[in-house]
């Protein structure tokens, strides 16, 4: 068999290997495991997941072999947002446990090896949050208004939105309070966007990332971190139109809403923080902008430190879209003294073994690539196994990169979207404000079963929250663990064989000829293959470690990914 080319082009340099910056650098090669809190386990027997749960399934995180947890917001909320909309950043939510409960998680997850990272929500409180309320109560004109970002409205008597901006998930960006003024919230009505120019709101952050820092955590995940630094005119005649506003460059840091260069002066702030505890803090930003470059000013050490890379989310199972953003992305990453992430499931998108069952999308995420718009996909039409085949073979091959992995909670039983659920079942606000036109996120986020039957299958002792479907049973964990070629097990073994891989930063890619091909090389002679094509793929001479699919002799097939171990002595061309 023919051995192809050697490409000697190093995308990322070497790391040394000294234990103590390992120990600091815990998350540039860590597999994150992230948990919905609310539809993860249920200890309290109400239908809604909680710390206790999770704590409780700590031993199944460390048998899965990641390196650490992203918790999902758990603080007191009235689920307007699914939890996005935080009453108090220092609490625990009451329906999901106590601060203390909180504690016994952290400390159980560490005794597993286990870090734990947060998230923090800055852009927007809650209506309920006090300093929301103190605005409320403080009225036009008052200092506590100043904490949010307030304006009079258009029209004779000011009874028009001061714009015509559409939020994140439909209708306007602006709410009326009783008074005539109207508040901004780029997202829902009960998330209004705090004013970051005012030194209350950066104390107030401060505090908490010291807070949770000092209760254990090992790092942060920013929410929407580029919106958070705004400038906008007072006077509302000046402010631009949504017209205006989508033609403003989104390049050069000066966009009046979003990524805009001070934004990074707020993240230096909380990085001086971080930076006080040993091992320092992480850091990983959720930045949607507009290109790598502008993402990596995030994942500077300066700033967050890591910066979530969301191209795998939006690009096809396809070989020449894969490689153009893995090299975008190292290259982006490594120029900004950080690794790379990579996605291809979360609490907002659809299930990636179903986005793999529907047709590709060849570059079209519609509004502002946020691809969670597009979850109306019709259930009938995905093909289910073609998309688990598909999902398992991009999840190999990108755990074999260089850079972190970021799991979301059931993507390692192959769990699809759940598309169907009935009209009065959704939550999210996505679904009320479009109206009903996108369908939201709730599909992906439906609780994990644990057990093949039972009441909410092994999930809680009550109907869950979110209506879980018959074919969960045979997807749960009792179903799949120690079943040779489940997903779990699929799963379970990349993570363990990974752990060898996890020291160097290095990467080689080798010329395979076929564009539907790749084949990348890592130290040590280890070299994982995907074919996202319709042929095989002749394999090169070496020990196979595993792959997503049933090999066919020396031939890696259609759709397929695979781990290998090079001979040493395959000749290089
Ligand atoms: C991004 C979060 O991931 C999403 O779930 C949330 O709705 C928005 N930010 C607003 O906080």
């Amino acid at each position: 068999m023919s051995t192809p080319a050697a490409n000697d082009r190093t995308v990322t340099d070497q790391r040394s290997i000294d234990p103590s910056a390992t120990e600091r650098d815990w998350w540039r090669q860590a597999c994150v495991y992230q948990i919905y809190p609310r539809s993860f386990a249920d200890a309290g027997g109400d239908g809604l997941g909680d710390i206790p749960g999770i704590t409780s399934r700590v031993p199944y995180l460390k048998d899965l072999g990641i390196d650490a947890v992203w918790l999902s917001p758990f603080y007191p909320s009235q689920l307007a947002d699914g939890g996005y909309d935080v009453d108090d950043y220092r609490d625990v939510d009451p329906r999901l446990g106590t601060l203390a409960d909180m504690d016994e998680l952290i400390a159980a997850l560490h005794d597993a090896g286990i870090k734990l990272i947060v998230d923090i929500v800055p852009n927007h409180t809650s209506n309920r949050h006090r300093f929301f309320q103190e605005a409320l109560a403080g009225g036009r004109g008052s200092a506590a208004r100043e904490r949010y970002i307030f304006r009079e409205g258009r029209g004779e008597n000011g009874e028009l939105p001061p714009t015509d901006w559409t939020s994140m998930f439909g209708g306007s960006a602006w709410e009326q309070v009783e008074d005539g003024q109207w508040y901004l919230h780029l997202f829902a009505p009960e998330q209004p966007d705090l004013n970051w120019k005012h030194p209350d709101v950066i104390e107030d952050f401060e505090t908490t990332v010291r807070f949770w820092c000092d209760r254990g955590v090992d790092g942060f995940r920013v929410d929407v971190a580029q919106l958070l630094a705004k400038d906008l005119p007072e006077d509302t005649a000046s402010l631009p139109s949504q017209a205006e506003l989508d033609a403003m460059d989104r390049t050069s840091g000066t966009h009046p809403l979003e990524d805009r260069d001070e934004v990074h002066e707020i993240y230096a702030g909380w990085r001086a923080i971080m930076n006080q505890y040993d091992p320092p803090r992480t850091a990983v930003a959720e930045a949607w902008v507009a290109t790598p470059e502008r993402r990596a000013l995030y994942a500077r050490p300066t700033s967050l430190g890591q910066a979530f890379n969301f191209d795998m989310l939006e690009a096809d199972f396809d070989a020449a879209q894969y490689r153009r953003v893995i090299e975008e992305n190292l290259a982006a990453a490594a120029a900004a003294g950080s690794s790379t992430t990579w996605v291809l499931s979360n609490h907002d998108h659809v299930r990636h073994v179903t986005r793999y069952g529907l047709p590709p999308r060849n570059g079209d995420t519609r509004k502002g690539g946020n691809s969670w718009l597009l979850s109306g996909g019709k259930q009938e039409d995905v093909d289910g196994a073609g998309g688990l085949r598909r999902g398992r073979a991009a999840t190999l091959f990108l755990l074999a990169l260089p850079g972190s992995m970021y799991l979301y909670q059931g993507e390692e039983l192959g769990l699809p979207e759940v598309g169907d659920l009935p009209d009065e079942a959704r939550q999210d606000p996505t679904f009320f404000r479009s109206p009903g036109e996108d369908v939201g996120r709730d599909g992906c986020r439906v609780p994990i079963p644990w057990t093949r039957d039972g009441v909410a299958f092994g999930f809680g002792e009550a109907a869950p929250h979110l209506p879980q479907p018959e074919s969960f049973g045979e997807l749960s964990v009792q179903a799949q663990q120690g079943v040779d070629g489940s997903t779990l097990e699929l799963y379970r073994q990349a993570l363990r064989l990974r752990r060898d891989l996890q020291a160097a930063e290095e990467l080689q890619w080798v010329e395979t000829g076929r564009e539907d091909v790749l084949h990348i090389r890592r130290p040590g002679g280890w070299s994982a293959l995907l074919n996202t094509g319709q042929q095989p793929y002749p394999l090169p001479a070496g020990q196979v470690l595993m792959a997503s699919a049933v090999l066919d002799h020396d031939q890696l097939p259609a759709q397929a990914a695979v781990w290998i171990r090079e001979d040493e002595q395959t000749p290089q061309a």
